[in-house]
């Protein structure tokens, strides 16, 4: 009797595995997206997306925006995203950014943000990212450069903050922590 009741429960938990056992990024892809490099690069650019795609894979190292219509980042943007290293969302019509947006993508290393309608960074936003090394906040209307952001950027290696309005290149007091900075755009 013990027995048939161990092969019943071996046949259930069998039959649930198939339904549930995890979907292959290759059937994973955004119908807006092409994914590549085993679901670790994620192209959706040109596709006048005003949103993220919800169903992008878990994969994504590179994803690239670029061109689309997102007008802001939000905290859900890049929900289940966590390995995200190298995001584009360039020429969005990015006005803001909440302050939550990049929290869990502790592996982030570049940000692309150029082309946008940025004037300011919300003074938190890379506050869990300590490992960026390429900020691109080229092509934007920012007056003074990103101080506040800048705390304990320790790895930061090139910040790009040219055709911007910025008229002083003075560096306020967060830049003390972005020791590795070699390449400060200003044109
Ligand atoms: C999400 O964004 C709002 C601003 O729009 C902010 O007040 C809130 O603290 C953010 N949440 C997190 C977790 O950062
Ligand atoms: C900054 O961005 C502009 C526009 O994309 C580019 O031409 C320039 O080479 C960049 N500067 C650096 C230091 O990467």
């Amino acid at each position: 009797m013990l027995t048939v009741y161990v092969l019943w429960l071996a046949c259930q938990v069998a039959w649930t595995w198939e339904l549930h056992k995890p979907v292959p990024w290759q059937q994973h892809c955004s119908a807006a997206c092409q994914c590549m490099d085993d679901g670790r690069v994620v192209i959706c650019s040109h596709s006048r997306l005003s949103r993220v795609p919800s169903d992008l894979p878990a994969t994504t190292k590179t994803l690239d925006m670029d061109d689309n219509q997102l007008g802001a980042l939000r905290n859900t943007s890049f929900i289940g995203l966590s390995n995200l290293e190298v995001v584009s969302v360039q020429h969005n019509g990015i006005q803001f950014l909440e302050t939550g947006v990049f929290l869990r993508l502790s592996r982030l290393r570049e940000v692309r943000l150029g082309g946008n309608h940025l004037t300011r960074l919300p003074r938190n936003v890379f506050r869990r990212n300590r490992n960026l090394q390429v900020l691109d906040l080229h092509g934007n209307t920012f007056v003074t450069l990103p101080d506040v952001a800048m705390f304990r950027q320790h790895n930061l290696l090139v910040l790009n903050m040219s055709s911007n309005h910025v008229t002083s290149s003075v560096l306020g007091p967060a830049f003390r922590f972005t020791t590795q900075l070699t390449s400060l755009d200003l044109e």
